[in-house]
């Protein structure tokens, strides 16, 4: 049994809804890392090896909430940093296309955009209302090298279905990257069912870690298709000979972590994930679908123009909205002052619960407005 109070002791006064946003951790988090700097100031790294246990460890239940083979997973920075290594990985030719939502977070368009002097175009296809899906597959044509898509977009929420965009990009030999940081840890994930090629999402928001590491899944079959960008002793496959001066780049996806890994990050989300492999992501996801169903309710009653929308298939965590007469500016400084952590975001107020948030810091939020 979990205890989800203990779990997550916020002040009385925070009314948390921006895990959207950046996350507070659950005390087992915090314990983790406290545990990691006491053995750091006592012993050092005297038991290193066991660190690199919770590495692999880590490893696994990334590989498991997206359903793939820990050796397919990599751990990177941030999600920046993972798209542009897809982005700067790639053998681009002038005229190569890729499509993205026009909707997206910087992270997955300023990486695109980059490659503008080899010659690559970025088209945003607009992924609002009915037919987004469609309208994505539509978009790609005889140039299109690449589709890019937030698997839930950060202003609006709207969640896609990605499984019949990323079998068109199959089917049409286009490669399908996934920005999956506002869905892991809120929705299950399934990186093969929705066809993926890549998928990349830091671990500081619905995950419920630190900033600064981040999930990145390459499908084994493209892998060899990015051409490295780092270089050190950490991503070759005698990764631990320091004298052979012969070298070959990894197999597995440990090719593009280029050196130190980021050991108390680590411990931090190793410690985090365990909190859902302990639940189950059918309880996260259904716990917070419940809570998203209760601010949309909550919201439509005070006559707030709902920006997410309406039907639960198509959200996950995030709810955004506008009150009538009043700029969302205002609204959110309204909020906060009533100790409401949320953001202003697509146009609105962007508010994010997570499974555990108690329904009455929701309605305290609510009676703000
Ligand atoms: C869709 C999306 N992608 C990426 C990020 C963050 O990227 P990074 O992990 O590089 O900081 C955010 C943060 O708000 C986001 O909403």
């Amino acid at each position: 049994m979990v205890d989800l109070k203990a779990e997550f002791p916020l002040q009385d006064e925070v009314l948390y809804l921006n895990h959207a946003a950046v996350a507070p951790w659950p005390r087992r988090t915090r314990d983790a890392v406290v545990a990691f700097a006491d053995q750091n100031i006592r012993v050092g790294a005297r038991d290193y090896p066991a660190w690199l246990e919770v590495e692999a460890r880590l490893r696994q239940r990334l590989a498991r909430l997206i359903q793939v083979a820990p050796g397919e997973v990599a751990l990177l920075k941030n999600t920046s940093e993972g798209l542009s290594v897809i982005a700067q990985g790639l053998d681009w030719q002038p005229g190569d296309r890729v499509l993205i939502s026009d909707q997206e977070f910087p992270s997955n368009r300023i990486p695109w955009q980059a490659l503008a002097d080899r010659g690559v175009e970025v088209v945003e296809v607009d992924v609002s209302g009915e037919g987004a899906e469609q309208r994505v597959i539509d978009a790609i044509d005889e140039g299109t090298r690449l589709v890019s898509l937030s698997s839930v977009q950060y202003g609006s929420g709207i969640r896609l279905d990605l499984a019949p965009i990323g079998r068109a990009c199959r089917e049409r030999g286009v490669l399908f990257c996934v920005d999956a940081i506002q869905s892991l840890g809120a929705v299950a994930f399934d990186a093969g069912a929705c066809f993926a090629d890549f998928v990349v999402a830091d671990g500081h928001k619905w995950m419920l870690g630190p900033e600064g590491l981040a999930l990145f899944y390459c499908r084994p079959a493209v892998r060899d298709q990015l051409t490295l960008r780092q270089f050190g002793w950490h991503m070759i496959a005698a990764a631990g000979d320091y004298t052979r001066k012969d070298w070959q780049v990894a197999a597995d996806a440990t090719r593009f972590e280029c050196g130190s890994p980021n050991m108390l990050a680590t411990h931090a989300l190793d410690a985090s994930l365990s909190l859902f492999e302990d639940l189950g992501m059918d309880r996260v996801e259904a716990a917070l679908a419940d809570r998203v169903a209760h601010l949309h309710q909550g919201l439509a009653a005070r006559g707030a123009e709902l920006l997410s929308p309406a039907d639960p298939a198509r959200r996950a965590g995030i709810v955004t909205f506008r009150l009538p007469g009043e700029a969302p500016t205002d609204t959110r400084a309204r909020l906060h002052a009533g100790g409401v952590v949320c953001a202003e975001r697509g146009g609105g107020v962007r508010l994010s619960p997570h499974f555990y948030t108690d329904y009455s810091v929701m309605d305290r939020a609510l009676a703000l407005l």
